[in-house]
């Protein structure tokens, strides 16, 4: 009985712990679960939204990295560029020695240079790369994150092989051209734009035809990716011979628009390609339901970011002790992969 009782009140403590727990990440002023060891040197962080699928491996990667070596203090920007700018501020007055910032707005990344520059504070942007010019006007900040077009790139690749070993099935109305609908993540983001142009581009320059039905952003969303396909389905239905999705977020909420549609079930197929390689996607690629996708390696990403602010926040050159090199922007870029059924294990390693 007495046993019962001290479980009892366990369990009502631990969901007290979890619920503040909760409420402080999501009031984004909070320190991370990962850090709250005052002897550590602090680090603040901002993500510019938890709920984002890619993000959520990139956040998991850094909390990991930080352990035993920063007190990482992680905010959740809400998506509100604004609120990004206050949590900024307070991270500042805290005592951050560093900065790793997410931008919500790539376009936002000179006003937190100036607050950051002011204080003497060294800046990580991540993910959201910001224009040179704002790298340039501070020695103490940098990028970690990928080469953008290298991921339109490799797609447009991994599209022309699919297609040139496939078009006898997959031009379903034979007119020698690849008709496409486009998923865009959110306009203006350097990935975003890179992988629509040069996905596009590169099938072409492998001299397949290509004709666009639709392009639209659903914002990296899935559920938002959803509604358009449902849109795009009734208004084109066979005629789209391919779906191009800048990230996996968006592949998997076109699959379950098409499957509403009754693709993937007998031989109505409609192939569809993604980028980030998350493991629901993985998923779809194992039951073809996917074509292929591109690897963004998140666990790396996370982790020289967490690596960069370490060092810059103990006074250390960035790079010391890592394995990182910066290139000739001050970013360090993690290679994309492509990903199909036949190297699945590359894409399940990188998320484990
Ligand atoms: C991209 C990623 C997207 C989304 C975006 C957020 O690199 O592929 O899925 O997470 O970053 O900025
Ligand atoms: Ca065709």
């Amino acid at each position: 009985m007495k046993k019962k009782g001290l479980i009892l009140s366990l369990t009502v403590a631990s969901s007290i712990l979890l619920a503040t727990g909760c409420s402080s990440s999501t009031s984004g002023s909070g320190d991370s679960a990962s850090g709250k060891d005052s002897k550590l040197p602090a680090v603040g962080a901002t993500i510019y939204k938890f709920d984002d699928n890619f993000m959520s491996y990139v956040r998991r990667a850094m909390e990991t990295s930080a352990k035993g070596k920063v007190n990482l203090m992680l905010n959740d920007s809400q998506n509100d560029q604004a609120k990004q700018i206050e949590q900024v501020d307070t991270l500042i007055a805290k005592g951050a020695k560093s900065l790793a910032i997410n931008l919500v707005d790539p376009k936002a990344a000179q006003t937190i240079v100036d607050k950051a520059k002011a204080k003497d504070i060294p800046v990580i942007f991540f993910n959201k790369e910001p224009d040179e010019s704002v790298l340039n006007g501070y020695d103490k900040a940098y990028y970690v994150g990928t080469t953008s077009s290298e991921s339109g790139v490799l797609q447009g690749e991994l599209i022309a092989k699919a297609w040139e070993a496939n078009k006898d099935k997959w031009d379903k109305n034979h007119d020698g051209k690849l008709q496409y609908v486009l998923l865009k993540g959110e306009p203006g983001h350097p990935d975003a734009e890179a992988r629509t142009k040069y996905a596009v581009d590169t099938i072409k320059s492998k001299g397949i035809q290509v004709e666009q039905l639709a392009m639209d952003t659903a914002m990296w969303d899935a559920t938002k990716a959803t509604e358009k396909m449902d849109a795009w389905v009734s208004k084109y239905s066979d005629k789209i011979e391919f779906v191009i999705a800048n990230n996996d977020g968006m592949a998997l909420g076109a699959i379950a628009s098409l499957e509403k549609a009754g693709y993937f079930s007998g031989d109505k197929f409609v192939p569809v390609v993604g980028v980030d390689a998350i493991p629901e996607a993985l998923e779809m690629i194992e039951k073809g339901k996917m074509v292929g996708t591109i690897l963004n390696d998140a666990k790396n990403q996370g982790k020289a970011t967490v690596d960069l602010a370490a060092n810059a926040a103990n006074g250390k050159d960035v790079l010391d002790g890592t394995e990182w090199k910066l290139d000739d922007k001050k970013a360090v870029r993690v290679p994309y992969v492509e990903i199909t059924k036949d190297n699945i294990q590359v894409g399940k390693d990188a998320y484990k």
